[in-house]
C-alpha cells in the first residue's frame, strides 16, 4: 500500500485549508526531522551512553536526565537556522532562546517539552517529545517572553512524538488529527491515520493515585464514582492505566478513548497541579479538541487560559467528552 509523506501531506492540506505556509511546513518538517534524531538517541541507550542522570537540575527544580538535556540540544540546533522561527522555549530553559543573529528571523515562536515522562528513560519505557507552534505578535522586533504568553487557542500547530515499540508522530494544524509512523529503513515519516476521533465512550481512567490523600473534593468524588463501578452511580466498572507519560496516556486516550487527569491537589495551593500549560497542556489540549475530545483545568476550557509564566502549571483534565465535562461540572458545583 501506498503511503504519504510528511511533506505531501503538509502539502495537501495546505491546498485544502490555507493553513499550513512553506514557513510553517519547514518549521514542521525541521521539528519532525529533530524527533527523529531524538528517537535515535533514545533507541540506542546504554549503547551510546544517553541513559541516566545529568547531575543539573531545571528551572523547576527537577532532576534532568542525560536525554532531557540531549533532546533539548537537538531541537534548539535543528530549528536555529531555518529562518521560520523567531524564538524558542523550552521546559529546560529557564528563559527564551531567541534566534542567533547570524540566522535571518521568521514568524513563528516555538514551545517544547523536549522529553516528556523522563521517569520511564532509563526504565526502557515509551516516552515522547510535544511541541506547540505560535505566531510571533505583529510587529514584534526583539521576542521577548512576554511575546510567548498567548492562550493556547491560538496556536496554529501542535503536536508529539512518541517513541514507543514504534516510533509516531501526531500532528494538528487546526483542520483535525493525523498520525505519522516512522519508517525506520527509510528514516521517512509515513501517513499512517487521518481524522483521529476519540470515542467518547469509555470505561478507563488515568490518574495517579498515590496522591489521592491530596486531591480536592471534586476529584475525589469523581474517582470514588468510577472505582465504585457497577456498585456506584455509573452502574458500569471502569479500569485504570497510569504510564506516567503524558505523551503516552495520550496517545492512548486518542486510540481508545479515556480521561487523563492531573488535577492541583492540596500539597502546594500556588501550583495548580504539575503539568505545564505552554508545553504540555496546551498542545496536547489543541490535539484533544481537535480529535473530538476536550480539555479543561477544572473551571475552564484549558485553551482559554490566559498565561501569566513561561514556566506556569495547570490543573489537567482530558479525554473523552462526556467525562471531561463531568468531572468539570463536579468542581463547577
Ligand atoms: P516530564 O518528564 O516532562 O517532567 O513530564 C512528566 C509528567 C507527565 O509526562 C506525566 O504524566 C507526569 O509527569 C507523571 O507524574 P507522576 O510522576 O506524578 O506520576
Ligand atoms: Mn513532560
Ligand atoms: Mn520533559
Amino acid at each position: 500500500m501506498k503511503r504519504i509523506g510528511l511533506t505531501q501531506f503538509l502539502v495537501e492540506e495546505h491546498r485544502q485549508h490555507g493553513n499550513v505556509p512553506s514557513e510553517l511546513r519547514l518549521l514542521l518538517e525541521v521539528v519532525a526531522r529533530a524527533c527523529k534524531s531524538i528517537g535515535h538517541a533514545v533507541g540506542k541507550g546504554a549503547l551510546a551512553g544517553v541513559l541516566g542522570s545529568a547531575g543539573s537540575e531545571n528551572v523547576q527544580g527537577e532532576v534532568q536526565k542525560k536525554l532531557d538535556v540531549i533532546s533539548n540540544e537537538i531541537l534548539l540546533e535543528a530549528n536555529e537556522w531555518g529562518g521560520h522561527l523567531a524564538a524558542m522555549a523550552s521546559e529546560e530553559m529557564e528563559t527564551i532562546h531567541p534566534i542567533p543573529n547570524r540566522y535571518p528571523m521568521g514568524e513563528y515562536l516555538l514551545l517544547f517539552d523536549p522529553l516528556d515522562g523522563s521517569s520511564n528513560i532509563d526504565v526502557n519505557s515509551s516516552i515522547g517529545t510535544i511541541f506547540s507552534v505560535l505566531k510571533a505578535p505583529e510587529g514584534m522586533s526583539t521576542p521577548t517572553e512576554q511575546d510567548f504568553l498567548q492562550p493556547g487557542a491560538k496556536q496554529v500547530a501542535a503536536g508529539y512524538a512518541l517513541y514507543g515499540p514504534q516510533t509516531i508522530l501526531v500532528l494538528t494544524c487546526g483542520h483535525g488529527v493525523s498520525c505519522f509512523t516512522l519508517d525506520r529503513e527509510m528514516g521517512a515519516w509515513k501517513l499512517t491515520a487521518r481524522d483521529i476521533k476519540i470515542p467518547n465512550e469509555t470505561r478507563e481512567f488515568a490518574i495517579n493515585t498515590s496522591n489521592a490523600r491530596h486531591w480536592y473534593p471534586p476529584v475525589s468524588r469523581y474517582i470514588n464514582e468510577l472505582v465504585a463501578g457497577t456498585t456506584g452511580p455509573r452502574d458500569k466498572d471502569f479500569n485504570m492505566r497510569w504510564i506516567a507519560s503524558m505523551v503516552t496516556d495520550v496517545h492512548r486516550v486518542l486510540s481508545r478513548g479515556g480521561i487523563f487527569m492531573y488535577p492541583a491537589d492540596k500539597r502546594e495551593p500556588d501550583k495548580p497541579g504539575k503539568l505545564r500549560l505552554m508545553y504540555e497542556a496546551n498542545p496536547i489540549a489543541f490535539i484533544v479538541e481537535q480529535a473530538g475530545g476536550a480539555a479543561t483545568n477544572g473551571h475552564q476550557r484549558i485553551l482559554d487560559v490566559q498565561p501569566e509564566k513561561l514556566h506556569q502549571r495547570v490543573a489537567v483534565f482530558l479525554g473523552s467528552k462526556d467525562e471531561v465535562e463531568r468531572v468539570t461540572s463536579y468542581h463547577l458545583e
